[in-house]
């Protein structure tokens, strides 16, 4: 038993609802409640929620090794004098008031005996209705609660309470008192404020039934939280009022800002200010629950579904925990015709060029999976209008090259590596710092690849023992350069190709194998001359960018997913529509040939400067080969999907050259070869790649690492599985297929995906 006896002072919705937990979760043998009148003890005995209870609180917390003060604050003084003479000196105090300078203040008044064991506290949940009748035993269930101890607490007192929250399903931080209220008056008592004063406002003129009448579900949603309780709140003006003053002034000044956007009819600043929102609301929910934006976006979006009054904190807390799980039948088949969504390094391209043209750029078939939107978001963080994306469809209000904007915080990429490395490039030249960080993946991932040769030409970079965050120092003059890169890399090439805009004279990069050449063809499909000269691109510092429009084709990388998906499923005959065609992304369909793939390229045309063709693909038997050295940049992306279509081959298939493979969103070789393995497939692990022997193989539970392509490549190994499979850690699919199960499926794969 966590606690013996369990004294709850003040038995309303915050203190019913902690007793309900506990009961539930038999945490306690006995709980007690201090309460000021008897029907209120009454009612908590009859819904089972207290065994005794007592209008004197001294009497109340006699013998009690826990107190929970659940009163509202401007009465925690009072209620703390009078439970004081009945406190033992061993008992642990904490409360949930939402204030927490005053307490504190109240508490070394009148617990001074005490204080070390007194740990403030205030769980961020809540309902609007209120008193013991509305207690919950889940309300504290994925909802935060702030801890703020004081120097004088007691450590172990700490530990204790965050246990007791922790086993009621609570996530629990710590914070100073001071920052807690500073936060709490911006995220929750503004907004608070906001609501009851609008609300009030309105139904003081006299059309006021019309507008009550007629008011949508806008209205309904902004000003659900003033049906809360108007003296808890009362209080929480009262007790807070300084740091509430402060933060009415800041939104009195953006209101102001925002007033005369209006009343001039600046479109530029209206528009600036809202996507701004939006960006700053999808960085916020994505950051706090150190999750993908779709991911929070879903999150956030059930729980508003929920009548529950959750702050705007407490609406990511489990965000990070997402759990995405793909189960495969064995067998199925792939018929029919498929477009899979726009190519992602094209989608993060139009998103930056677009950014630093001049005049306003229409992109066509943008991919709106996490990693392209991680770009778009940082872009808005830096001040550039961008609308959508919706349908595909962006459109890019260009800034020019020297237009971008200092990001008022820390960028965030996700999961994105592309995103972060072509910004360190775009970045270096800038006048302002910036700071770029990313999710667990992303912050193990190499980095000096990249700052390296962009220090060579004058950056200041710092990165953290080679990987994010990366602190961009700005301010600094970059001079041209040649470079000759140690690994083909395209990310390091358009780095250094983006750095040289901003750079003094010329800045060429030579490559030692062809690698994705997108930057290069985008910049001149946006006006600005590379020279491309073999394997050497070189630009010229100075120029400029001008909008244009934009097709995304479909992203052969997703593609491969298919493309190997057919060619081993039985009686399957797939065409996957304007998929892009780029001689520098082709390996996938030359690797499969090789291994005697049925694929034919149909319609070849032009889009936007890019190569495009249907592709059409049967079943086939594949046969192990040796992958040539030279497709192995040319299929860097596509090789999870490749050792799968390896598996089923006859005889082996050997890879080697392929070490960059170990640096990816996973070890991609590693992580694949534990995979095959529980799938009963036979492999040999090599530093730079991998054998594997064709055959027959099972099924299993395999994890995805949380690689998007991992999790997409074991769900195509399900065609050929003679057992089902179950691939854990799927969420990141949404980075770069977020349709990949609906397609799947609607294409004859038996795929279901189990998420919470
Ligand atoms: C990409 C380049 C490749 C690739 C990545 C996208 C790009 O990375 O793996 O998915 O858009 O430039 P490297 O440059 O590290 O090989």
């Amino acid at each position: 038993m966590m606690f013996n006896r369990v004294a709850i002072i003040g038995l309303g919705l915050i203190g019913g609802s902690l007793a309900a937990a506990m009961r539930a979760r038999g945490l306690a043998t006995t709980i007690v409640a201090g309460a000021r009148s008897e029907r209120t003890i009454e009612r908590g005995q009859l819904l089972g929620l207290i065994d005794e209870g007592s209008t004197d609180f001294a009497e109340a917390v006699r013998g009690a090794d826990l107190v929970f003060l659940a009163v509202p604050v401007s009465s925690m003084a009072d209620a703390m004098e009078k439970m004081a003479p009945g406190l033992t000196n061993t008992v642990i105090i904490t409360d949930g008031g939402s204030v927490k300078g005053k307490v504190i203040e109240a508490a070394q008044q009148a617990l001074a005996p005490h204080i070390s064991r007194f740990v403030p506290g205030h769980p961020i949940a809540g309902k609007e209705k209120s008193g013991v009748d509305a207690a919950d035993a889940t309300l504290y269930e994925n909802h935060r609660i702030i801890l703020t101890p004081i120097a004088a607490t007691d450590p172990q007192a700490t530990e204790k309470i965050r246990a007791l929250w922790q086993a009621v399903g609570a996530e629990v931080l710590t914070m100073e008192p001071q920052e807690h209220d500073r936060i709490l008056a911006e995220t929750s008592h503004l907004p608070h404020l906001l609501a009851f004063s609008l609300v009030n406002t309105l139904a003081r003129q006299d059309d006021s039934l019309d507008i009550f009448r007629y008011a949508a579900g806008g209205f309904r949603d902004f000003t659900r939280i003033a049906s809360s309780d108007p003296l808890m709140w009362h209080d929480i003006f009262k007790e807070n009022r300084d740091s509430v003053l402060r933060s009415v002034d800041l939104f009195q000044q953006g209101l102001n800002e925002f007033r005369k956007a209006v009343e001039q009819g600046d479109s530029d600043a209206l528009l600036t200010i809202m996507t701004q929102a939006n960006s700053a609301r999808a960085h916020f929910l994505a950051l706090s629950a150190r999750t993908s934006y779709t991911a929070a976006q879903q999150l956030n979006d059930h729980s508003n579904t929920k009548a529950s009054d959750k702050t705007a904190m407490s609406n990511t807390a489990s965000g990070h925990d997402r759990r995405v799980e793909f189960h495969l039948q064995p067998g199925g088949s792939l018929n029919g015709t498929l477009r899979v969504p726009g190519d992602k390094s094209i989608s993060h391209r139009s998103i930056m060029l677009g950014a630093l043209a001049e005049g306003t750029t229409e992109v066509e078939g943008f991919l709106e999976g996490e990693d392209a939107l991680a770009t778009l978001h940082a872009f808005r963080d830096m001040g550039v209008v961008i609308e959508g994306p919706s349908g595909g469809r962006v459109r890019i209000h260009g800034v020019g090259l020297h237009g971008l904007k200092a990001p008022s915080s820390t960028l965030y990429m996700g999961n994105s590596g592309t995103t972060m490395r072509l910004l360190m490039g775009l970045l270096a030249g800038q006048r302002f710092a910036s700071e770029l960080t990313g999710d667990a993946s992303l912050t193990r991932r190499p980095m000096e690849r990249v700052a390296k040769p962009l220090r060579s030409m004058g950056a200041n970079i710092s990165t953290n023992n080679g990987t994010p965050p990366v602190q961009i120092h700005g301010g600094s003059p970059l001079k041209g350069m040649h470079y000759d890169m140690p690994v083909a890399s395209a990310q390091v090439k358009s780095a250094i190709l983006l750095a040289g805009l901003y750079a003094e004279g010329e800045t060429s990069v030579t490559e030692p194998a062809p690698t994705r050449d997108h930057t290069e063809r985008m910049l001149a499909g946006f006006g600005y001359e590379v020279i491309r000269d073999g394997a050497t691109s070189k630009v010229r510092g100075g120029g400029k960018l001008s909008a244009c429009q934009l097709e995304v084709p479909a992203d052969i990388s997703s593609a491969a997913f298919f493309l190997v998906g057919a060619s081993i499923a039985k009686n399957a005959e797939l065409l996957l529509p304007h998929v892009g065609i780029n001689p520098t992304r082709t390996g996938i369909i030359d690797i499969l040939k090789l291994m005697g793939a049925d694929i034919t390229l149909e319609n070849q045309r032009d889009a936007g400067g890019e190569p495009v063709a249907d592709i059409r693909v049967k079943s086939a038997k594949l046969k192990g080969i040796t992958i040539p050295a030279e497709l192995v940049p040319l299929a860097i992306d596509e090789f999870p999907v490749l050792f799968i279509a390896a598996a089923c081959a006859e005889g082996d298939t050997i890879l080697h050259g392929a070490e960059e493979l170990r640096v990816k969103e996973s070890d991609r070789i590693q992580v694949m070869a534990d995979g095959l393995t529980t799938l009963g497939v036979e492999c040999e692990v090599y530093d730079d790649g991998i054998r594997v022997r064709g055959g027959q193989y099972g099924g299993g539970e395999v994890q995805a690492h949380s690689d998007h392509r991992i999790a997409m490549s074991f769900a195509i190994a399900s065609l050929r599985a003679n057992a089902p499979i179950l691939i854990h850690d799927c969420a990141n699919v949404t980075t770069s297929f977020p349709s990949f199960a609906e397609l799947a499926s609607a294409a004859g794969m038996n795929i279901r995906v189990e998420q919470d």
